[in-house]
Order: structure tokens, then C-alpha cells, then sequence
């Protein structure tokens, strides 16, 4: 399924020197359109000394303050819009976990810049003009459900606008409907195939050929259990509501090593999550993006809390970032030793006997944090199986994050599901 030259759009073929002296001039206009229209930016590059024409070149971005996500809090809902409310055409929200969600908006011609996006990153993913595309990411205010839709519109497919939820439905839809295409959190789409199981379906049966799965972290073992059970290709998308949601990076089909960066539109750095020092190219960090055209809501600097690495252009002349390892805030650290929710998972589903399906519970033993790994055994686990996967994950943690945690196998479909994106912790550690 390589992909042709032809289809690439101009952005695309554009060589890394003009890709760079493009990032510059879009950089500069974007910085300037913050600085006079946003009273924040104004006040933080004024804190900060520095003036939209002091950056000459892109590593004088360096220079300029970042944004949080507590800085959009504080200026919720429109602190952060930098045109007239009449030109804001659409608002979403990110779903915030706690107090209140982070508003985002975009003029017509953002809504149009993120389609093309959406429609770049299907192409890339495998997708064709006149494929059935089945959206099962939320709709509403999550960005998900509507920037899938649209995306796929203006690449020429025809959407099937699933949303989340009513899985048994989905089930039938995919079989009668036959899209070639489906964009879904990857945690939901394991919700899918239990239900395929369930309907005595043969999952890999279907007409579907990709699927295009993000919205959280997941990994190599989860891509090659996705590609196994269904017989599709599985590809990663990145994004995130603040910079303009889904389509902000993608991985090719024909290379799988990792997402594009569309930074022609975001510009990425890696950034030392403590000291916020830009790091070398390669390095790992906290991914910052900052964006070249947006119109409503430009971000500058915004610290995602996503860590990954940049690596250089394969299969397009964008670097690509590394699958996301997980946020910052996910991060547990147990008896002084960091742990991602990813690395269990690598564990889990090389772990014979176990389902795709595992829960993290932190507690507290007296002054020391503890971790349970709860993983769901396979229908056919022996209670031998059983023991033997227990010993196993927690030997493997031990020996290849360094701690020590409990193991619990619990009964096949006993874990909460996912409809959306998974919640991977469960903290019952007393306030
Ligand atoms: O999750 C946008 C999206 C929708 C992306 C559908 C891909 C597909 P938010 O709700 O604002 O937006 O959440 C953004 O989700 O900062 C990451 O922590 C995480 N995330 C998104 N995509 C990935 C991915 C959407 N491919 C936050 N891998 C981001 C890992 C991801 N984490």
C-alpha cells in the first residue's frame, strides 16, 4: 500500500529547507497575531522580555515563555480567543478530569486547516477517496468524533458517524455497513472485539482494512494483538484539543516507525520536564508544540505533558515523534522508581493466559505506596496459567522497571470496559 508521490499535498513535497524557511515566517506571524490580540501572551512575552520580532530564526523560540494548561484554566472560557467572537465558528472542550474543562475555538478557516489535517493523516494512515470510514471516536465536545468526520469528508470517503457506545450496535454496523476504515481509541476497540466474540463473529472477518487508533497511549503489543485478532493494519494519531485535535501527527502505513509531525501548521520541541531546557534532537522529554496558523486560538510553547522523543523524516519530510510514552500526570513513581501505565502493558500482553485487559490500583501500606497489577486471564486459563502469568508479570516488572508489585489475575470480564479513552489507574490512596 505504498503511497504514491502524487497524492502527497504541497506541504508534503516540500524539501527541508523550505519546510524550515516556511516554519520561520508562519512562526513569526503567529507569534506577532498572539502578542496583539491575546492580553495573556502580551503579558507574558512583556514579563519575559521578549517581542514577537526578536525571533530571526527557529531556535529563537527558545526565548518565549510557555503556555500550561492552567494558563487556559485561568483564563477560561475566551481569555485565550484571539479574534472577535463572531468569527469563531465551533468550540470544543477537553475532558478535564478535575474542576473545569479547557475551552478551545476555531475560525473557518481552522476548522478548514484541521480537515485537511485529519484528511492527511488518513491518507498517510492507508485510506483512499471513496473508502466507508467508521468514526467510533465520541462525538461532541471531545474533538475526536467531529475532527475524524470531517477529515474523512474532505479526503472523499463516506463517513459513518458511529460515535461512541452502543457497542453491540457497532458490531452490526462494521458487518452490514463494510467500511474499509475505523477511527477508535484503542482501549475501545478491544471493548469491540470482545463484543465481536460475544455475537460469535469472526473478527477477522470483516471488511475493514485499517485502523486509525489514538486519543491515549498504546504500544507495539497492542498494535500487533489489534492487527492479529482483526487482520487489519493498525496505525497511530496524535493530537490534542489545544493545539486542534486529532491530526496534529500520524504515522505512515508503509513504515509504522513512528508519527509525522504536521509541522508545517505545529511546531515541536522537546523540552527537559523539569528544567524546560530544549533538548537535542533524539532526546526523550515533555513534547511542546506551538502553532504556525491557527486564527482562533493560538497556542505558544503549550507544554502538552506528553513525553516522546523527535526523531528525522522517513516516509515524509516532517520528523516523526516516538509512540507517546504516556503524560507526565500518569506517571506513578513507586518507592522512588518511575512507571508509565505503558510499560505494564508491554508486559501484560506478551503474558500467555492473560486478556488484552489490565487495571493499575494504588494503595498505601502504612507509609509506602503499593501498585497491584489486576489483568483479566483468557476464557481458557488454567488455574495453573493463571498462577504461572501472576509470577510472570511480576517478575518481569521487577526485573525491567526495577520495583516490586502485587499481581492479581482476575476473572475474564471482570474489568470495567473502555467506551472512549481507558482510565489505566485507579488511585484508592487515602487524601
Ligand atoms: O484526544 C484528540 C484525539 C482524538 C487524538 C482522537 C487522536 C484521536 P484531548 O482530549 O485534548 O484530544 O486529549 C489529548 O490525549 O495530550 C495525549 O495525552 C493523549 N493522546 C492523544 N493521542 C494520543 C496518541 C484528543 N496517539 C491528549 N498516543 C494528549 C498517546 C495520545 N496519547
Amino acid at each position: 500500500m505504498a503511497d504514491a508521490t502524487e497524492l502527497l499535498d504541497s506541504g508534503e513535497r516540500l524539501d527541508p529547507e523550505e519546510l524550515r524557511a516556511l516554519q520561520l515566517e508562519r512562526l513569526r506571524t503567529s507569534l506577532r497575531h498572539a502578542y496583539d490580540n491575546v492580553p495573556f501572551y502580551r503579558a507574558s512575552f512583556d514579563k519575559a522580555g521578549v517581542r514577537p520580532d526578536d525571533c530571526r530564526s527557529l531556535a529563537d523560540l527558545a526565548h518565549f515563555p510557555f503556555t500550561t494548561k492552567a494558563d487556559l484554566r485561568e483564563n477560561y472560557p475566551y481569555g485565550m480567543f484571539a479574534v472577535p467572537q463572531d468569527r469563531v465558528r465551533r468550540i470544543h472542550a477537553s475532558s478535564g478530569t478535575t474542576g473545569r474543562p479547557t475551552v478551545v475555538g476555531y475560525t473557518d478557516a481552522d476548522l478548514s486547516l484541521w480537515s485537511d489535517m485529519v484528511a492527511r493523516s488518513l491518507r498517510a494512515a492507508g485510506a483512499r477517496p471513496g473508502d466507508k470510514v467508521h468514526v467510533a471516536y465520541g462525538y461532541g465536545l471531545f474533538t475526536g468524533g467531529l475532527g475524524a468526520h470531517y477529515g474523512a469528508e474532505r479526503l472523499g470517503c463516506t463517513v459513518i458517524p458511529a460515535s461512541g457506545g452502543m457497542t453491540a450496535r457497532q458490531v452490526l454496523l462494521i458487518q452490514d455497513l463494510r467500511p474499509e476504515i475505523i477511527m477508535v481509541t484503542p482501549s475501545y476497540m478491544l471493548t469491540l472485539l470482545d463484543e465481536f466474540e460475544r455475537q460469535g463473529v469472526d473478527p477477522r472477518s470483516t471488511s475493514l482494512r485499517v485502523g486509525v487508533f489514538g486519543a491515549e497511549p498504546w504500544t507495539e503489543q497492542m498494535r500487533r494483538e489489534i492487527e492479529e485478532r482483526f487482520a487489519i493494519e493498525a496505525v497511530d494519531i496524535y493530537g490534542l484539543s489545544e493545539v486542534i485535535g486529532p491530526g496534529v501527527a500520524q504515522e505512515c502505513v508503509e513504515t509504522k516507525d513512528g508519527l509525522h509531525v504536521w509541522e508545517d501548521y505545529f511546531f515541536p520541541e522537546i523540552v527537559d520536564p523539569i528544567s524546560g531546557e530544549v533538548l537535542p534532537e533524539g532526546e526523550k522529554g515533555e513534547l511542546v508544540f506551538t502553532s504556525l496558523t491557527k486564527e482562533a486560538m493560538p497556542v505558544i510553547r503549550y507544554r502538552t505533558r506528553d513525553l516522546t522523543r523527535l526523531l528525522p523524516g522517513t516516509a515524509r519530510v516532517f520528523r516523526r515523534m516516538e509512540k507517546v510514552t504516556g503524560r507526565s500526570d500518569d506517571m506513578v513513581i513507586l518507592r522512588g522508581v518511575n512507571l508509565f501505565p505503558t510499560q505494564i502493558e508491554e508486559i501484560v500482553l506478551r503474558t500467555p493466559g492473560v486478556a488484552p485487559h489490565f487495571q493499575l490500583r494504588l494503595t498505601r501500606e502504612g507509609r509506602l505506596d503499593a501498585l497491584t497489577v489486576r489483568a483479566e486471564a483468557r476464557p481458557d486459563a488454567s488455574p495453573e496459567t493463571r498462577e504461572a502469568a501472576a509470577r510472570a508479570i511480576a517478575a518481569a516488572v521487577k526485573d525491567g522497571i526495577g520495583v516490586s508489585v502485587a499481581v492479581e489475575i482476575v476473572e475474564p470480564d471482570s474489568l470495567e470496559r473502555s467506551v472512549g479513552k481507558i482510565r489505566r489507574i485507579e488511585d484508592l490512596r487515602p487524601r
